[in-house]
């Protein structure tokens, strides 16, 4: 089992505040049996320059490295990054540097508002013309923006993998009918935890899992599970 999107670093963004904490989470992640972590720090271009951003990651893996040396019994965990929109991405060369370690996966949080003709361009450019495995996080956040919806359906035409954070499928009529309707139609779309934390935020896949194997069947956890093997193929451990 593989958690595609967490904030599990130690002390990098409004995640784990520290070590310990990271330990407490990854040992959380293990329980439920996850076997394998991407750590998915926010990346905001406006408040902080690429270089700045990967050392501080670099940092953070480095000590989780350490920790998982000590204890034999935690997740492998694999480095990439949650990049905020930013205008022009698409043409940004040292995107690239945000994917998972070793892969050509890149994990993309949309604006939160209507989104615009610029908002396809880009994400058109970064599949088509950088070649990169696009996978959008938790796309039920920004649905009720889209009052429009035709530039959504765009990004959606494009080969993107869509992701939806395990808590909405199990927290609010509204939202987990959603996230079921999408998991049922798209069956290859992930499910992520997104955690930041032990308290609200806590690492919650198993619970999700259950419900959705429940509703819709184990079919649809294979095929994102399967898509999850392509996509973190030649992926590289801290
Ligand atoms: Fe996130």
């Amino acid at each position: 089992m593989i958690d595609f999107h967490t904030h599990i670093l130690p002390g990098i963004d409004d995640g784990s505040r520290d070590l310990s904490m990271t330990e407490e989470m990854l040992a959380e992640e293990s329980r439920q049996g996850v076997t394998e972590v991407v750590a998915t720090p926010h990346f905001y271009a406006h408040r902080m320059s690429f270089d700045r951003f990967l050392e501080n990651r670099d940092l953070a893996a480095r000590s989780t490295a350490e920790l998982l040396k000590k204890r034999g019994d935690l997740p492998k965990i694999y480095t990439g990054a949650e990049v905020y929109y930013f205008q022009g991405m698409g043409r940004a060369e040292r995107v690239k540097e945000l994917c998972v370690t070793g892969t050509d996966t890149i994990l993309v949080e949309m604006p939160f508002a209507q989104w615009n003709e610029q908002v396809f361009d880009d994400m058109h450019d970064l599949v088509m013309r950088q070649h990169l495995k696009v996978v959008i996080a938790h796309i039920e956040r920004y649905y009720e923006f889209q009052k429009d919806r035709s530039v959504w359906d765009e990004v959606f035409g494009l080969p993107v993998t869509r992701q939806i954070n395990a808590g909405s499928f199990l927290r609010g009529w509204l939202k987990s009918r959603f996230a079921m309707k999408v998991k049922r139609e798209h069956p290859e779309t992930l499910v992520g935890t997104d955690c930041h934390n032990m308290d609200k935020r806590r690492p919650n896949l198993l619970e999700a899992r259950e419900i959705i194997a429940r509703k819709i069947g184990q079919d649809a956890l294979d095929e994102s599970d399967a898509r999850l093997d392509q996509l973190l193929q030649d992926a590289e451990e801290i």
